[in-house]
């Protein structure tokens, strides 16, 4: 699995023009980095709380997230549930070391073996997923059964598709697969980041508990799609210099995400994640 051209650390042969090329790929850089420290919080908080309730016997209390997401007379969907938290919350650690370039130009072996575990856990997190949307049905009924299951139909699909073509050696298809692959692991985390967002911008118009409102409703898709659109045109992208002004622009547009995923992020992990981690470590009540 160890082709030559790295993803995230992909730049043009040439630098950007000057500072405005800098300042687009530090703004980049910066943006890269947030999301990997946000999700990484994510998934610590996924496997401390779920992981650590369930290993004090205590898995009832899932629900405290979400209802009925533990039922204990329907221990086979309650299984798989669970184990697509944990495989959920391992994708989430593993997916950035797999994209950085010189892991995997220098230590191959590791690239290969991280990458056997990841798409294990893509295929279980998606196949968990969609037992318990058979099983037991999702929160919001058959719309948001709709849109997870095609996203964990999907997830299951790329997995498969990055390691037979890592196989069958054929990296440029790997590679394409491979980012496909990442753009719907990290849509699960950008599900919360995007919610949060659109809670802060407008207080929580078309929501509804049930995920019946028209919000929810776009939301149910729009986790997912946008990722994978983005996915194809980076996977088609041809580098080049657009100038000073849009460079600017755009990285400005970039430090707002940035600025936006580190409020979101520690007001997430202050609020919910930070309290049920240690909850869920210490048997703490909330
Ligand atoms: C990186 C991958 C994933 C992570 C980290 C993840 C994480 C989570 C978490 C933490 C929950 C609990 C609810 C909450 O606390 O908000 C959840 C619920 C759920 N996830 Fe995932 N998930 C991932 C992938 C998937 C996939 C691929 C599917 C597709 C089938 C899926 C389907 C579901 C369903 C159906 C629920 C329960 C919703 C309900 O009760 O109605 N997840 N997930």
């Amino acid at each position: 699995m160890a082709d030559s051209s790295s993803i995230v650390d992909r730049e043009p042969a040439e630098p950007n023009g000057g500072s405005h090329g800098a300042a687009l790929r530090w703004s980049a850089r910066l943006l890269v980095a947030a999301s990997w420290i946000s999700g990484a919080i994510f998934a610590t908080y996924i496997l401390a709380f779920f992981g650590g309730v369930a290993l004090g016997g205590a898995a009832d209390r899932w629900n405290e997230s979400l209802p009925d997401l533990y039922e204990g007379s329907a221990l086979l969907s309650t299984a798989a549930i669970g184990a697509h938290f944990m495989a959920g919350g391992v994708l989430l650690l593993l997916g950035p070391v797999q994209l950085i370039g010189s892991v995997r130009d220098n230590v191959p072996g590791l690239h290969r073996w991280l990458g056997r575990i990841y798409v294990i856990s893509a295929g279980l997190a998606g196949l968990g997923g969609l037992g318990f949307i058979l099983g037991r049905g999702t929160i919001g009924g058959p719309l948001m059964d709709t849109g997870f299951g095609i996203y964990g139909a999907l997830m299951v699909l790329c997995a498969a598709m990055a390691y037979a073509r890592a196989r069958a050696g054929s990296y440029d298809e790997h590679r394409a697969w491979a980012i496909r692959l990442f753009a719907l692991t990290v849509g699960s985390w950008l599900y919360r980041m995007e919610y949060g967002a659109w809670f802060l911008a407008s207080g929580g118009i078309g929501t509804a508990s049930g995920f019946t409102g028209w919000f929810d409703a776009i939301m149910m898709f729009f986790f997912y799609v946008p990722n994978l659109i983005v996915a194809e045109l980076f996977i088609r992208a041809r580098w080049r210099d657009r100038g000073a002004v849009a460079s600017f622009a755009a990285a400005s547009v970039l430090l707002a995400a940035t600025a936006f995923i580190i409020f979101a992020t520690w007001s997430f992990t202050a609020r919910s994640w930070g309290p049920r981690m240690i909850s869920g470590l210490t048997d703490a009540a909330l």
